[in-house]
């Protein structure tokens, strides 16, 4: 049990420090207690007023509760959870009711994002009744207000029934990781003409089924850019270069909490292993030197206690041998 709870950013903090230059810790704060609740509409205006959005997956309470926090527009709970929660060798393996599981926790700790879920694999790529019945379970039961689907043309029948079901649908192309064993990998996708091609028709194809976003994932920047000016709805990039109309980035790679080599397009914002890996040590030390708790960490007695225990001749300090 924690008796530790995370309290609202209070507005003294989130002004302090600095008088002159605020951290990006304060600003966000500050912007992020000024501004409203993220929906569709705010992503489609931000695609029209060239304003970035900015996007992050989240997996458990805490963390998201810190992604909503710092004011970022979208919080994806991605099916990566598999590889980086649970450690499988790739997102197949996850089922919907773990995804839903975590979606639960997420959900309880944003106010301010727009919350998606994945689908995962094998939740929709058999029947379309299915993938709706599926999609329904994250808005009922998990409080998403949107999912989110992997592939193209081969998908639009699944995102019209989506969009005629009132949820939202982003759609993910390019290195799309439901796909590894058809890829033959996870490989840079879109390098030819007739892929560059089919990335650009998949596009449009989700954007006429009603799609309000696609991730780009895994293409290479020129791709991207030109799928980025022909949609009218904003494309969220990954290892897609700068030119999308946001980016996102899986948590644990930003903070450095996996085990392999960082991706090229990763950038490394924190050493949280690190930090992590420091602590425990410290920690471990502490307790095998007895120095943790100390007396200020301890809870006592009341004083009357005591004095009741004195007087019937038990010492509250008697420590056990
Ligand atoms: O599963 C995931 O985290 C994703 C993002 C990387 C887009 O699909």
């Amino acid at each position: 049990m924690s008796l530790t709870t995370f309290n609202p950013v209070p507005a003294a903090t989130a002004a302090s420090s600095s008088a002159t230059s605020p951290s990006p810790i304060e600003r966000n704060a500050a912007a992020g207690q000024a501004a409203a609740k993220v929906t569709v509409l705010t992503l489609q205006e931000k695609k029209s007023l060239g304003t970035p959005i900015t996007c992050l997956t989240a997996y458990d309470y805490a963390s998201a509760r810190l992604v909503d926090e710092a004011g970022l527009d979208v919080v994806l709970v991605g099916d990566s959870l598999a590889m980086v929660m649970q450690g499988h060798e790739s997102t197949l393996p996850i089922t919907m009711d773990e995804m839903l599981l975590y979606t639960r926790g997420v959900r309880r700790a944003v106010r301010r994002a727009m919350l998606v879920a994945d689908m995962p694999f094998g939740s929709y790529q058999a029947d379309d009744r299915e993938g709706v019945a599926n999609a329904i379970r994250f808005v009922k039961e998990a409080g998403a207000e949107g999912v989110k689907i992997e592939g193209g043309r081969s998908r639009v029948a699944l995102v019209s029934r989506l969009v005629d079901a009132e949820i939202p649908v982003m759609g993910h192309l390019g290195l799309t990781p439901q796909s590894v064993h058809r890829m033959g990998g996870y490989k840079v996708q879109g390098k030819t003409l007739t892929a560059m091609e089919g990335l650009i028709k998949d596009a449009a194809a989700l954007e006429q089924a009603g799609c309000f976003s696609i991730v780009l994932e895994g293409i290479p920047r020129e791709v991207a850019r030109m799928i980025t000016a022909e949609v009218r709805i904003p494309t969220i990039g990954i290892g897609a270069g700068p030119d999308c109309d946001g980016q996102i980035l899986v948590m644990h790679d930003l903070l450095n909490m996996t085990f392999s080599p960082a991706a090229k397009f990763v950038r490394r914002y924190a050493d949280v292993a690190q930090v992590m890996r420091a602590a425990l040590a410290e920690y471990k030390l502490d307790v095998e030197a007895r120095t943790f708790p100390s007396e200020a960490e301890s809870y006592h007695l009341p004083k009357e206690t005591q004095v009741a225990l004195e007087e019937i001749g038990v010492g509250a300090n008697r420590r056990k041998t």
